[in-house]
């Protein structure tokens, strides 16, 4: 039991609701051995240009950085990535596997707001939540595509208390994505790290106000 009057119970999507790293066996099917290397310069260069379109003031949505990510990634590797085999790569970011634990947590905050905060564009995380078995559990689902701010962001931030009417102080916010939980922290929110992968919490100035390995540990903080 905490001391905090949570609201709200926030969370990332890519890598704290859904693993990103479940489309391996797609790319295996598409590119034989190929599929741990291709998923995991996918992802780190979707992320590297959301920062850097950040930076240079080119937004555009994540599906088309991801899409853009996967492309680099291919040709980087030295696999080619005919049309058809794109958008099955692309297809199966709409339908990524859950985490086990997700469907029985969101089951115990039935009394709390519950939302998706994603830099995820509503044309990739609408079909992955439809797709999911906890959808009908999600009070809403915001992207950083109505202020074309991503993540980390401030301003990005923002629109969560906009959109759930609550203060800063009300919100636990759930990330697995080390610069995700910096940057929620920097802005205000109390912060939960899913530390999925046992990993180092980044040198950003900021600390998570509590590490987890799953979402199970956040139920504490239901009132
Ligand atoms: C998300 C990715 C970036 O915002 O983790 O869901």
């Amino acid at each position: 039991m905490s001391n905090l009057d949570i609201k709200a119970f926030v969370f990332d999507a890519y890598g704290t609701l859904f693993d990103v790293h479940s489309v391996i066996d797609k790319c295996n099917e598409l590119f034989p051995e190929k599929g741990e290397e291709i998923s995991q310069l996918w992802r780190q260069k979707q992320l590297e240009y959301s920062f850097l379109r950040q930076l240079m003031g080119t937004y555009k949505t994540f599906y088309s950085i991801t899409k853009d990510a996967l492309y680099y990634a291919c040709v980087q590797i030295g696999v080619d990535l005919s049309d058809e085999k794109e958008k099955k790569l692309l297809d199966s970011y709409l339908e990524l596997a859950h985490y086990e634990e997700v469907e029985g947590v969101l089951g115990e905050l039935k009394s709390y707001q519950t939302a998706i905060f994603s830099n995820g564009s509503l044309d990739m995380l609408i079909p992955l939540v439809e797709q999911s078995s906890f959808g009908h559990l999600l009070d809403e689902v915001l992207t950083v595509d109505e202020v074309k701010q991503y993540k980390p962001t401030p301003m990005s931030y923002q629109l969560v208390l906009q959109k759930l009417g609550v203060k800063r102080e009300e919100v636990l916010f759930m990330s697995s994505n080390p610069w995700d939980i910096a940057g929620a922290s920097n802005f205000g929110f109390n912060t939960a790290w899913i530390n999925r992968q046992d990993r180092v919490m980044d040198e950003l100035g900021v600390k998570p106000h509590f590490v987890y390995k799953d979402l199970n540990g956040i139920v504490e903080h239901k009132s």
